[in-house]
């Protein structure tokens, strides 16, 4: 499967978001990934569709939106009208995690379900046919430029395992500390798609760091 990196924008620098859209259009990325946080699911708050709007007005890829926001069954028609192609709401946050999967597939976007650091995957294995996607967390959600979790790696083996039993399409995205020192092993573990926001933002080449990253070990 092809590999795919999906900037997080959490880490622009809002005072040149337009500039830092058009890097992302012009650079390697697959996806632009969008945090969305309530401040209650998680202990920060970013934004919201206003600014999800000007992002889309500009990008020229899919935007990937990570919601870490309580009961996301309330917002998932707006996020569609706001340009949101890809929609990943977490486990923890969903009491009726299939319901919501599907109402996300039927306003047209892709479904995926993320897992916080401490939620084995195998919570997922009775709705994996029911998903476009698994976002595994590498880092507790909340906040940009934290510490990777190793145990990751086991978490996407075991992922991986679970499509191969079940003959699946399903992508496995990763988010959070993800650099050129892990980027490889993620990949050859079994992850297709990379988030990435601290270390793209603070290079000093982001569209390099972009390449590289996507092409680590290749
Ligand atoms: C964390 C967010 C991540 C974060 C990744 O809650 O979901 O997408 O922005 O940033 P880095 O790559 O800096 O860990
Ligand atoms: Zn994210």
């Amino acid at each position: 499967m092809n590999r795919k990196i999906a900037p997080s924008l959490l880490s622009a620098d809002f005072g040149k978001l337009r500039e830092d859209i058009e890097m992302i259009n012009a650079s390697e990325a697959d996806w632009f990934h969008i945090d969305v946080m309530d401040g209650v699911f998680v202990p920060n708050i970013t934004f919201g569709f206003p600014v999800i709007n000007y992002i889309k007005k500009y990008a020229k890829k899919p935007l990937d939106v990570h919601l870490m926001i309580i009961d996301p069954d309330r917002y998932i028609e707006k996020f569609k009208d706001s340009g949101a192609d890809i929609l990943t709401v977490h486990y923890e946050a969903c009491i009726h995690l299939h319901r919501t999967i599907h109402k996300i597939r039927e306003s047209g976007m892709t479904a995926g379900a993320v897992l916080n650091p401490h939620s084995p995957v195998l919570l997922l294995e009775d709705i994996l046919s029911d998903l476009d996607l698994v976002l595994l967390m590498s880092v507790n959600p909340g906040f940009a430029a934290q510490k990777f979790i190793a145990n990751t790696y086991e978490k996407i083996r075991k992922l991986n395992q679970l499509r191969t039993d079940r003959n699946t399409k399903l992508l496995i995205e990763v988010d959070g500390g993800i650099d050129l020192a892990n980027a490889q092993k993620l990949f050859e573990a079994g992850a297709n798609v990379l988030v990435a926001g601290n270390s793209i933002f603070s290079s000093a080449d982001p569209v390099k760091m972009i390449s590289d990253l996507k092409n680590s070990g290749r």
